[in-house]
């Protein structure tokens, strides 16, 4: 099957998640979450210190790396435009959903504004040098698209919810802002992971090929960040996301259990070296998870030590 034809077979499916996703998602309002009680106190002029907003670096950098990726969202939203078409009901969820992700940077951005959590100015630097350098994931096709975006967007979902639970034992407030954030990526995961089902039930081969192929290029959409090799380090050692969360909590439950990838029957020969290629690479994404995890660990008890 080509992408044309899926993607205009997967239309009702589309239309019937669509009308799924507007009768649950609620409406909600980024004004409310922030705490403008704080404004009152801080100069805008003054330098950023950070001393005044003792936090562990590690919910810091996700706090920032967090907004910089969703402040990204032109890219995101022409690239689906050309994955999936401007047509409706692939048109009108991507009208919808970048509407609803819209809202992602202005609530962060205004908490963060507020709490004096992450320096403003470094801030907008990183805004300035991420959305220079555009979205650059490499998707071959609608297949791909499926693929990655679900995995993404629960991904997504994890790191905002991660960073939240942290923040938390900081700012209640910022809890709220984290958790309302993710319960939107929820959705948006939803959408796409149930989408990429029918699309497996359509084409289960190149379903297979998109899956292995985005397994083996998956990226984080903030990866263009400067710096950020290093934040994912320390984001990794704070438990808000590293391999091994991303192997049980984003590849098994998805590609293992819901896609049902060890399963699926009728795939073609390339398609069937690719599933053994696919569940190699998962099994091997949990060895090096859990030996880094290890590793960490050796290293925190060498430190109280
Ligand atoms: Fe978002
Ligand atoms: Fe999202």
């Amino acid at each position: 099957m080509n992408e044309t034809d899926l993607l205009h077979e997967l239309a009702p499916e589309a239309e019937r998640l669509l009308e799924r996703h507007l009768s649950v998602s609620k409406e909600w309002f980024p004004h409310q979450l922030v705490p403008w009680d704080r404004a009152a106190k801080s100069d805008p002029r003054a330098p950023w210190d950070a001393a005044a907003h003792p936090m562990d670096e590690a919910v810091r950098q996700a706090l920032f790396l967090n907004l910089l990726t969703e402040d990204n969202l032109p890219y995101y939203t022409s690239k689906i435009d050309r994955m999936f078409g401007v047509d409706d009901p692939w048109g009108a969820w991507n009208r919808r959903w970048t509407a609803e992700e819209g809202r992602h940077s202005i609530v962060i951005r205004d908490y963060l504004t507020l709490s004096g959590a992450v320096d403003p100015v470094a801030l907008e630097r990183g805004r300035m040098q991420q959305m220079t350098h555009g979205f650059h994931q490499p998707i071959g096709n609608a297949f791909e698209g499926l693929v990655y975006v679900a995995l993404q967007e629960l991904a997504t979902r994890i790191s905002h919810r991660n960073t939240g639970k942290l923040l938390a034992q900081y700012d209640p407030d910022g809890y709220e802002v984290m958790a309302r954030v993710a319960a939107d990526e929820n959705l948006h995961y939803l959408f796409y992971r149930d989408a990429s089902t029918a699309a497996v039930a359509l084409d289960p081969s190149s379903m297979v090929l998109a899956m292995e192929r985005q397994v083996r290029v998956f990226e984080m959409p903030g990866a263009g960040v400067q710096g950020f090799g290093e934040m994912a380090k320390s984001i990794a050692r704070a438990g808000i996301y590293d391999l091994t969360i991303h192997h049980d909590q984003i590849l098994v439950p998805v590609i293992m259990r819901h896609w049902r990838l060890e399963s699926l029957e009728g795939l073609s020969p390339e398609a069937e070296q690719a599933r053994g290629r696919l569940v190699e690479r998962i099994a091997k994404i949990d060895r090096v998870g859990r030996r880094l995890s290890a590793k960490r660990e050796e290293a925190t008890a060498g430190a109280v030590s």
